[in-house]
């Protein structure tokens, strides 16, 4: 169901904040972070949301303007949300990158924009988990989920949604793993 299967990625990507902001407190008092992690995190946020989230949500979104125009409105401009999201997930690559290249950024430059993007995506999935799915369950009907269903999947390659969608679990499995290993050199 599209519902659950968007719910479940908002706690995956609920677990990929927590490692993140675990890695941005070791950064912030003054150590290494695991770069390889972090580099991780971004590259999965670069991908997912980008390629199947975002697009699927605004599918739904898109329906639900149709069925229910007053609760699309209590909801907000999601496509918005989501372009201002890929921006300050940008901000984040883009700090990263120049701490790595040895470049000159404030430690405290680097704490703002890694906490603002964690601190954005958690509103913004609660936002959705309480203001959008729930009236999106309401207001849809059958036929809506059905044609959201063929329409996120490539007519072409039915098998590349779900290829991808091992590929990013496999992702996420080492990212978890690499995290696991960083915690245990540093005990
Ligand atoms: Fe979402």
């Amino acid at each position: 169901m599209i519902i659950e299967r968007l719910s479940r990625e908002h706690r995956n990507v609920e677990t990929l904040l927590a490692v993140l902001e675990h890695e941005l407190e070791i950064f912030d008092r003054g150590d290494r972070p695991d770069y390889q992690v972090i580099r991780g995190i971004i590259y999965y946020f670069e991908l997912y949301p980008e390629l199947y989230h975002h697009p699927l949500e605004e599918l739904v979104f898109a329906k639900l303007k149709l069925r229910d125009p007053a609760a699309a409105a209590k909801v907000g401009e999601l496509t918005l949300e989501h372009q201002k999201a890929a921006e300050r997930l940008r901000r984040v690559g883009q700090a990263v990158h120049r701490v790595l290249a040895d470049r000159e950024i404030p430690r405290q430059n680097v704490d703002q924009v890694v906490r603002d993007f964690i601190e954005s995506e958690r509103r913004h999935i609660m936002m959705e988990d309480r203001d959008f799915f729930p009236v999106a369950l309401k207001a849809l009907e059958a036929q809506d989920w059905t044609e959201i269903a063929s329409a996120s999947i490539d007519p072409e390659d039915p098998l590349f949604h779900e290829a991808a969608e091992e590929t990013f679990s496999a992702l996420r499995a080492r990212i978890l793993q690499l995290e696991r290993e960083a915690e245990a050199a540093r005990h």
